[in-house]
């Protein structure tokens, strides 16, 4: 969604405004805007991409001065247009603001301050703090902030420039990501890490309410009481490499083929003389054995994940586990018990709807351990415990890699739980923690088919609807490959439990439609076959994904790609492969933005 940077140097600020927006493309975007403050501010802003926003500041001539901020917007109030993106400055032009995340009480605020006399410009909720902020400005910087948060409702990330300091760049979070970013002679700051990630790899990660008033050669943290806090600095220890394509034409194939390593890291640091350690949690043997229920919370291709482990963990537990949407969760009022676990899913740890359903679990005293991608990020930092999925920077805005080491961390949680539990023998422990140490080379030979999957993409590229079934788990990591080929190649793609075709799905099967059967359960793959037999009968093309070895499947499916033997309950992480490399070829053979969907964002930090 939105994005964030701002800088306090001695350098020109539009240059490392515009590389940092560039950094921060991916989360998603619909306008842009820079404000540099020289003698005055300047601000430049544009609809659409950034190379749009870098054709208006070099018409400029440039924006001069080494203070500045920049915004990368995604609509939500008011339409994608040069007005509503940010930066917004106040009437006056005193006081200029980026904003992540919404202003819920807006419209009184806008109301009392047009009362006023205040004339808006914009449609959007930001506007509103840039006025009210000139409104309540009386020469003291922070304490006028303080007022203003107090004042404002929801969620937000700000950054702030005055006329009246020349040197400073002030900003402040509630339920948004906001860094401060620690370099020699300049700091910075950004919402997400990426964005100044080749100028320094040292930040403060601000928590809600605190403030930073940054300077070139100084930052000062406050609460809100203006006492001043410290903070650990945080290092990052990946480099900018690790965000940038490195020779490949999408961030999107590069995070396919980063899973084999991301997945060595995941499950290879956490298996030491053969046995699982699950980093340090709070959550103890006893309270794993009294745990009753398991709610599992989580967005997208998050919540697919948790499906496929609610079916692990309730195998190898038998823990009853429950998977919300997280959006649901929050306002169904769940019930939940003390003994309970809540696991919050997230790539980005920053998804505002499981921010919100995690809080809703904590504030029922259930303790939760959330299953994050981004270090430090909001959702890892208000869990009881977190496990990283260590899978590094995901930037293409469908997931991958972000989605096998989720799996895999369920995989390891279900394994210790059982173990601990005493539902699962050594030797049963043994054989699937060896099946699990196994994937990441077997994910690898996945890779062998990519020339046959992008064939079998440019075939069906002009397809209208797609259908993907599988039963149990394969239902599960069905529905995350249905959800990959809409996302990025735009057609319309649904999953199917295959038990459930003939009540309603097979009426939309004609001559030619594209049916992928996904089949690795040995206890439901007669069924599976059989119904591959009736949309068969019906003219579907059938591509079936089964395990090595799997019988009779040539003479029924059109086409068949084989993933290696694994234990079942372990066979989503593989079945997943093929059907991201078909819909990222079937994106391509399309025209489509890969690693930027239409209307998608990659990390949705409003509900
Ligand atoms: C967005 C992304 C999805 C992601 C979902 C949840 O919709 O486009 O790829 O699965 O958010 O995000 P999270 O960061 O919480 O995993």
């Amino acid at each position: 969604m939105c994005g964030i940077v701002g800088y306090a140097g001695h350098e020109p600020a539009a240059p490392f405004l515009l590389e940092g927006l560039q950094r921060l493309e991916y989360r998603g975007y619909d306008s842009a805007g820079i404000a540099v403050f020289s003698d005055k501010v300047r601000t430049v802003k544009s609809k659409g991409r950034l190379a749009d926003l870098r054709a208006k500041v070099d018409a400029a001539g440039g924006v001069p001065g080494c203070l500045g901020i920049g915004h990368t917007r995604w609509a939500t109030h008011g339409a994608p247009n040069d007005i509503n993106s940010h930066p917004h400055t106040s009437m006056s032009g005193h006081i200029t603001v980026v904003h992540n995340g919404i202003i819920e009480n807006y419209i009184p605020l806008k109301e009392e301050l047009e009362a006023q006399g205040v004339v808006f410009r914009s449609e959007t909720d930001t506007e509103v703090v840039a006025q009210l902020f000139d409104k309540l400005y009386n020469g003291d910087l922070v304490g006028t902030l303080i007022e203003v948060i107090g004042r404002i409702r929801g969620s937000y990330a700000l950054g702030i420039l005055c006329t009246d300091y020349p040197d400073t760049l002030l900003a402040v979070r509630k339920d948004s990501p906001m860094i401060v970013g620690l370099g020699e002679h300049e700091n910075y700051i950004a919402s997400d890490i990426p964005a100044v990630l080749d100028h320094t790899r040292s930040y403060y990660l601000l928590n809600d309410n605190e403030i930073a008033v940054i300077k070139a050669e100084s930052v000062e943290l406050l609460d809100l009481n203006r006492q001043p806090i410290s903070h650990e600095v945080f290092t990052v220890n990946y480099d900018i490499s690790a965000a940038e394509k490195g020779g490949y034409d999408y961030f999107m194939m590069k995070e396919i083929k980063e899973q084999p390593n991301a997945l060595r890291t995941c499950i290879g640091s956490r298996i030491h003389d053969n046995e699982i350690r699950l980093d340090k949690l709070r959550l103890t043997d006893e309270q794993i054995k009294n745990i009753g229920r398991i709610h599992i919370v989580a967005c997208g291709s998050a919540w697919h994940a948790g499906i496929v482990g609610k079916y692990v963990i309730e195998e190898l537990t038998r823990i009853p586990v429950e998977v919300d949407l997280a959006s649901e969760f929050r306002y169904r009022r769940p019930i939940l018990a003390r003994n309970d676990l809540c696991i919050a899913i997230s790539q980005s740890g920053e998804t505002a709807d499981t921010l919100a359903a995690l809080r809703e679990a904590r504030a029922n005293d259930v303790h939760v351990l959330s299953i994050v991608n981004a270090v430090g990020s909001s959702i890892a930092r208000e869990s009881d415990d977190v496990l990283y999925t260590m899978a590094g920077p995901e930037i293409a805005v469908a997931t991958t890699k972000g989605y096998t080491t989720q799996l895999a961390v369920l995989y390891l949680i279900a394994l210790k739980f059982g173990k601990i539990r005493g539902i699962l023998s050594d030797a049963e422990e043994s054989r699937l923690r060896t099946a699990l140490e196994a994937l990441p080379d077997q994910l690898e030979q996945l890779f062998a088919d990519e020339a046959a999957l992008e064939a079998l993409a440019r075939q069906h590229a002009e397809k209208d609807h797609v259908f993907v079934i599988g039963r149990g788990i394969d239902y599960g990591a069905s529905l995350e490959s249905s959800l990959k080929l809409k996302e990025i190649s735009y057609i319309h793609s649904e999953a199917y439990a295959a038990g459930e075709l003939k009540h309603g799905t097979i009426s939309l099967i004609e001559e030619g439609t594209l049916v992928i059967a996904v089949a690795t359960q040995e206890a439901l793959y007669e069924k599976l076959i059989s119904n591959v037999k009736e949309v068969k009968a019906r003219g579907a093309y059938v591509v079936a994904i089964v395990k090595e070895g799997s019988r009779d499947v040539e003479g029924v499916a059109d086409q068949v790609f084989y993933i290696p033997d694994t234990a079942d309950i372990f066979t989503s992480t593989l079945t997943v492969v093929p059907m991201q490399i078909f819909a990222y070829y079937t994106a391509i053979a399309r025209g489509c933005d890969v690693d930027k969907p239409r209307n998608l964002a990659k990390s949705v930090t409003v509900e």
